[in-house]
């Protein structure tokens, strides 16, 4: 069985990673992947095939930016040409970013199984591309892994028939348990001079959050009521670096005291700063996951997650109102002492890929 996954973006990297090995060390499948290029340089990319020991693409399209129709329909064009190459059995699309919908709709429609990891998420907020993302890859796709309960019911009040959809667990917490040790070696606290539980770590570069002058304000008020705390330690995302530029606020940023600002990390620069952080504060969508695995408090600066087992069973609290000084209220309280406790999630064990590829083999 030859499978074809994709990965265009850095939120994909940490997932083909467990599911290709798993698919490596499965007798009966062979396993290729093609990277889209939406993500292209080295922190966003590179980096992550290094340290997530991924082979070199088999395919890279170099579509990178631009507007989504631009990115979708390059996708398109140049995965048709590799399917019709290629003839895999099966191609694997995984969460929602814009190659995740072209390269399904591409699939599909030349009548390969496809099928999708990370399906059934909903926030139920269409204004975010990925919303889009989602709901186009979820109709059309023959096979549906799930990651939580939500997923189930989603896809079902849907209409997605039962006999496509497998509650199979999470394969970026594969990836997690599979390099935690390993990421305790990185030196970062050291090479920026912190100490462990003594930084709030943040990550912001939601459209919404980081598109317009308000929102950069906003998160900068964010960053002066943590600071007070503690030191805030920023890995700034190129479309939230580009915005402060563009809106004339990146002084005004760097002159805050006690915020480090740095590059985007890797992906074991970043879990160490994950696992030894006293708070995190993020408008992502894996790290609301990874959070929860790790138990750190987290608080999204966003009203509605597609992933709210983080919420019901983990550490996440959502910020209803997207308000600075809410954010501060829940803030002071997790220092206070009241931070939520949280517990794992079913199946996050670290072996949803083994669980996938059993599946794919036995019944595609
Ligand atoms: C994308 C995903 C989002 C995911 C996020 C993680 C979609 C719709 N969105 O958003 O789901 O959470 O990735 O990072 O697919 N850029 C660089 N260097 C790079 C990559 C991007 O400079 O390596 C620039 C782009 O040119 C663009 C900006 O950063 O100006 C944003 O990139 P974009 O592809 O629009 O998506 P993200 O905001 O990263």
């Amino acid at each position: 069985m030859k499978i074809l996954s994709i990965v265009g973006a850095r939120p994909n990297f940490m997932k083909v990673a467990p599911l290709h090995r798993a698919f490596v060390n499965h007798s009966g499948i062979e396993s290729k992947i093609v990277h889209t290029g939406q993500h292209y340089d080295e922190k966003m990319s590179d980096i992550f095939f290094n340290q997530l020991e991924l082979p070199k693409p088999d395919y890279y399209l170099g579509i990178g930016g631009g507007s989504h129709t631009y990115q979708k329909a390059n996708v398109m064009l140049a995965f048709e040409k590799i399917l019709q190459d290629e003839k895999p059995d099966i191609v694997l699309v995984v969460g929602d970013v814009n190659a995740t919908a072209a390269c399904s709709i591409v699939a599909v429609k030349m009548g390969i199984k496809t099928v999708h990891v990370e399906a059934g998420l909903r926030s139920g907020d269409r204004s975010m591309p990925e919303e889009i993302n989602r709901m186009i890859t979820d109709v059309i796709c023959d096979g549906l892994f799930v990651t939580e309960h939500s997923g189930l019911i989603n896809l079902a009040k849907e209409g997605i028939p039962d006999n496509k959809i497998f509650f199979v667990g999470n394969v970026m917490i594969d990836s997690l348990i599979y390099f935690r040790k390993k990421a305790t070696n990185s030196t970062i606290l050291e090479d920026i001079n912190i100490a462990s539980k003594d930084y709030i770590l943040m990550t912001m570069h939601r459209p919404h959050n980081v598109d317009q002058e308000k929102g950069l304000r906003d998160i900068m008020q964010i960053i002066r009521y943590a600071t007070k705390h503690k030191k805030v330690v920023f890995p700034i995302h190129p479309r939230t670096l580009n915005n402060y530029k563009k809106y004339k606020l990146y002084q005004e940023l760097e002159k805050i005291n006690n915020l480090i600002l740095i590059e985007p990390q890797g992906y074991l620069e970043f879990l160490k700063l994950m696992d030894n952080a006293a708070l995190i504060i993020t408008d992502s969508g894996g790290i609301q996951e990874e959070t929860t695995f790790l138990q750190v408090p987290c608080l999204t600066f966003r009203d509605t997650t597609e992933r709210p087992i983080t919420v019901e069973l983990g550490t996440n609290i959502l910020m209803q109102d997207l308000n600075p000084e809410t954010v501060k209220i829940k803030m002071e309280n997790i220092f206070d002492g009241k931070a939520k406790q949280g517990i794992i999630p079913p199946l996050w064990d670290g072996n949803t890929s083994k669980r996938i590829a059993n599946i794919l083999f036995e019944k595609y």
